[in-house]
């Protein structure tokens, strides 16, 4: 497997891209991408100069999996979004190094965070359907995954759960906050 950057020349990878957004998040997140167009549209935008978008290629020459990010103030903060690897191809450490080169793509561009909104729109943790603002802190500490959530995959990384956005999709549907700082800490 290789890790490089989708080129817009590479017409059989976006639209394998795409492919996998619809089917990778049509479970839990059946907003995100309704049909392939939508999906499209969103690999044509991770494509802008300004963004960085990587692919996973097997031996086979298919993409089993991409990763996006959006740089925010001032290139500190990069969002990474989205991140698909195929349904076949889950629980065999693909996700992983995408994720791990991203931290060096957002390094070697100065970067300092990575962060991302992760949506429970399917009652996939103990932060969906309550009131947040009652005692959010002691509910963060507390988290439970009920349902695959991906927020346990991020702190498998590193990531650290650094908020919540409650009612983002909705009442009780809560935007799940978190971040990693890819550089060392100097003071
Ligand atoms: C989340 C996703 C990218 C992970 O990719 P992957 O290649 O399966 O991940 P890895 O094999 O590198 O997993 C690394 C670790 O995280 C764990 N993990 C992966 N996905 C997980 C999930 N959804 N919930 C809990 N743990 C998860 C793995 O079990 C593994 O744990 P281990 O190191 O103890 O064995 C993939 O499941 C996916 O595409 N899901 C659908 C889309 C999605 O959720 N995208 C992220 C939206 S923010």
């Amino acid at each position: 497997m290789q890790i490089k950057t989708l080129q817009r020349a590479d017409e059989k990878y976006i639209k394998q891209a795409a492919e996998l957004l619809l089917e990778g998040f049509k479970e839990h997140w059946p907003q995100a991408w309704p049909d392939l167009a939508a999906a499209l549209e969103e690999v044509d935008e991770a494509l802008e100069a300004d963004r960085i978008c990587r692919v996973a290629i097997d031996a086979n020459d298919n993409v089993m999996g991409w990763i996006g990010a959006i740089s925010q103030y001032g290139g500190n903060v990069w969002e990474l979004h989205p991140l698909v690897v195929d349904s076949q191809h889950r629980g065999k450490g693909i996700g992983t190094l995408l994720v791990r080169d991203l931290e060096e793509q957002v390094l070697q561009r100065g970067g300092i965070t990575i962060v991302i909104g992760s949506d429970d729109e399917d009652n996939m943790t103990s932060l969906s359907n309550v009131d947040l603002y009652d005692d959010l802190f002691t509910r963060l500490a507390n988290i439970k995954n009920y349902k695959g959530h991906p927020y346990e995959f991020y702190l498998k990384l590193g990531f650290k759960i650094i908020g919540v956005l409650p009612d983002a999709n909705g009442l009780g549907k809560p935007d799940i906050l978190l971040g990693k700082r890819v550089v060392e800490w100097e003071q």
